[in-house]
């Protein structure tokens, strides 16, 4: 027996736009093409070794990561799928240097879109849950498109700019999580049919949790206020928490913001002695803007431990930041301590 609506992710942004004018004709295909990129990301994925699609790409990107094949294949694929509808002015991604302009044989839109194709590269090999995280922005007028190197201006909006953002999961299920300012939709993909049907709306983070996400072998090199938050979250039942806290880390932060949204917690990739340098690990426009719009959408908050991550003015494209979000108590609380340092 199947328990599912018959609301598919084309009915959903047409009703969307009929109630609450959310979505404008070019943003849904934008949306929808952007799925249907993920299925495609999906079905390769699902092939591993059969596919040659494991394994090292043998090149290195933009932020000197060695690159998988994975990472490569899926950013060719978002790029070719998006290039000739007409709704976008440029692309931007993770494992790119530089925005990817429209081919002017292809009419230009309104819209930017940018993505970190394959999130979790990591987990590729060993089979665990990776993902696909968007961000859409609006193209401002006036900016200069003539060469990539001009279009990145174009890119450089704040969060709160964002009119749709979200990710796919590929874990035992492909998920899509999606927002267009609106609470947060969760799509499940039908294998059967090749469309994402709607599965959860409005979700919601509770403010109290106890259990955190955070690479505890990083712990040495992270900040003071970061050190007191975690002591005291080890600490349980006997500490100042007076409860236990669990732990859980996926290293793909879609799988781990995804538990966030479906079961609470607190999410931590904080400022350390190692990145302070490069601004943190996260990227700002591919990972933190899209995650931290979800996470608000659903009632959480988002934060570098001094700043909220959607009013973040981006210097560049591939700009890197700290990132503490999911529990709305639990950020505010990390926050704290991090504007009273001394205590
Ligand atoms: P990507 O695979 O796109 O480079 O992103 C990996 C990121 C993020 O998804 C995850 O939270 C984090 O890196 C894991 O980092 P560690 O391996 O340092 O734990
Ligand atoms: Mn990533
Ligand atoms: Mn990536």
């Amino acid at each position: 027996m199947s328990h599912a609506s018959h609301i598919t992710l084309s009915r959903y942004l047409i009703e969307k736009q009929r109630e609450k004018q959310l979505i404008p004709a070019d943003l849904r295909l934008l949306i929808e093409v952007v799925a249907r990129s993920c299925v495609h990301i999906a079905v390769t994925i699902g092939k591993g070794a059969l596919g040659g699609a494991l394994g090292e790409a043998g090149s290195e990107n933009i932020q000197g990561e060695a690159q998988k094949k994975l990472d490569v294949i899926s950013n060719e694929i978002l790029l070719d799928a998006n290039e000739w509808g007409g709704h976008l002015a440029a692309m931007a991604s993770e494992e790119m240097p530089l925005p990817r302009l429209i081919p002017h044989r292809y009419p230009q839109g309104e819209y930017l879109l940018l993505f970190d194709p394959l999130d979790g590269s990591s987990n590729i090999d060993v089979n665990a849950s990776i993902g696909t995280i968007f961000s859409v922005l609006k193209c401002p007028d006036g900016v200069d498109m003539s060469s990539e190197a001009a279009a990145e201006q174009a890119f450089l909006q704040p969060g709160t700019a964002q009119v749709a953002a979200g990710y796919a999961i590929y874990g035992p299920t492909t998920l899509l999580a999606l927002t267009v300012g609106d609470g947060v939709a969760l799509f499940t993909l039908d294998r059967e049919s090749g469309a994402f049907v709607l599965t959860q709306e409005k979700l919601t983070i509770p403010a109290e949790t106890s259990e955190f996400a955070v690479n505890m072998s990083n712990q040495r090199h992270w900040e003071a206020p970061v050190q007191r938050y975690v002591a005291e979250l080890l600490q349980g039942r006997e500490g100042v928490r007076g409860r236990d806290f669990n732990m859980r880390w996926v290293a793909a932060m879609v799988a781990d913001v995804h538990r966030i949204l479906i079961r609470g917690g607190v999410f931590m990739y904080p400022q350390d002695a190692r990145t302070r340098e490069k601004g943190g690990k996260l990227r700002l426009m591919y990972e933190a803007n899209p995650m931290a719009w979800l996470i608000e959408q659903a009632g959480g908050a988002a934060s570098t431990g001094r700043a909220r991550i959607l009013d973040l003015a981006p210097a560049k494209l591939h700009q890197r930041v700290p990132v503490i979000l999911g529990a709305k108590h639990e950020v505010e609380r990390l926050v704290s301590y991090h504007a009273k340092p001394d205590e």
